[in-house]
């Protein structure tokens, strides 16, 4: 089982291991990368940021790209459709990332709206020009992250990831649903086992993977070279390490409430040093509830929890707990 824990190459840049964060808009920002990274992974990506934002708002979508010296390597992500916006965009961060990832699989309407995100995979003669647009504009690694196509008549995952790979793109993750289906439904590991077949260049799976049987298995049916972990850590970090030492074919260990409070007041620190107590705390009441689900006295604090924007008030909404599921 070892040899599927293993060290990836994504360009010129060793990753220590093939476990990563997957990119999630309001999950993967820098407090949540800083915890996750200590758990182990191999590379963490960032939440999606605009090209348009980037060259247009300058400091407030910039806030998005800040990377901490601990969290590395980062991949940032970038969404957008004008050439020469991304390529703008390209060289504004080109010195911050280790890679920079192009989202080709948001379904958001927002984005698909801007011609963005999933709607590129109906477009493939324009992707193939932004993917040329930013390995020229990069120092770093470019890879894109897309779905399986954008409806199950127009399934093209293996024609983006051949184009991917004549683009010079260094790899692919592929987040096996159709646009249509969003979330719905099982990811079809199938279309990730047909990807990797067709090329050379490293495929990181993505989708349903919430525990190491599931690694374990997404590895063996697929090939994958790595694989990204999205929503089965939210509110639950540990699930990086307990995958890890699963490959390492130790015992998975479960931590109990009080084992897992001293990160929680850890993510609650951190947010609210990178964002503003306040700011920070309010962002936070949605991953509090990722993290208390399933805690005993959960239903009698909601009301605590929808109105925190103080570290005093989280600091008792925590005693609570801790007293509670001692
Ligand atoms: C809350 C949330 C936000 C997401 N944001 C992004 C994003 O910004 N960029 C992206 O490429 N994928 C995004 N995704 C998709 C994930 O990266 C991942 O491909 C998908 O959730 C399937 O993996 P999972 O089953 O491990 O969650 C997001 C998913 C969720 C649940």
């Amino acid at each position: 089982m070892e040899k599927m824990l293993k060290q990836v190459k994504i360009g010129d840049v060793l990753l220590s291991n093939n476990i990563f964060l997957a990119p999630m808009a309001g999950i993967s920002d820098i407090p949540f990368r800083l915890l996750v990274k200590d758990m182990g992974v191999g590379l963490v990506y960032s939440e999606m940021i605009s090209v348009e934002g980037l060259i247009r708002s300058g400091n407030k979508t910039m806030r998005y790209t800040m990377v901490e010296p601990e969290e590395r390597p980062v991949a940032l992500q970038l969404f957008g459709y004008k050439l020469d916006s991304i390529e703008r965009a390209v060289q504004m961060i080109n010195d911050k990332a280790d890679i920079i990832d192009f989202n080709c699989g948001c379904s958001v309407n927002k984005v698909l709206k801007s011609n963005s995100g999933a709607f590129l995979l109906k477009d493939l003669l324009h992707l193939e020009k932004i993917m040329r647009v930013m390995k020229k504009a990069s120092k770093v690694p470019i890879t894109i992250k897309i779905r399986s196509g954008w409806d199950s008549a127009n399934m093209n995952a293996v024609e983006v990831a051949k184009a991917a790979e004549n683009c010079g793109v260094a790899a692919l993750a592929l987040h096996p649903r159709f646009k249509t289906q969003l979330f719905s439904g099982s990811a079809d590991w199938t279309v990730i086992e047909k990807v990797k077949k067709s090329v050379k260049i490293p495929v990181i799976g993505s989708g349903d993977v919430k525990n190491g049987r599931d690694a374990e298995r997404m590895f063996k049916e697929t090939g994958c070279d790595a694989l990204m972990i999205g929503r089965a850590c939210m509110g639950n970090p540990w699930v990086f390490g307990e995958i890890i030492e699963y490959l390492q074919g130790k015992e998975e260990t479960k931590k109990n409430f009080l084992a897992r409070a001293p990160l929680i007041r850890r993510h609650a620190d951190l947010i609210s040093k990178y964002k503003g107590e306040k700011r920070g705390l309010r962002e936070f009441r949605k991953q509090l509830h990722y993290y208390l689900k399933g805690c005993r006295g959960l239903k009698n604090i909601r009301d605590k929890i929808n109105t925190m924007e103080a570290l005093a008030q989280f600091g008792g909404i925590m005693k609570e707990m801790e007293e509670n599921n001692a």
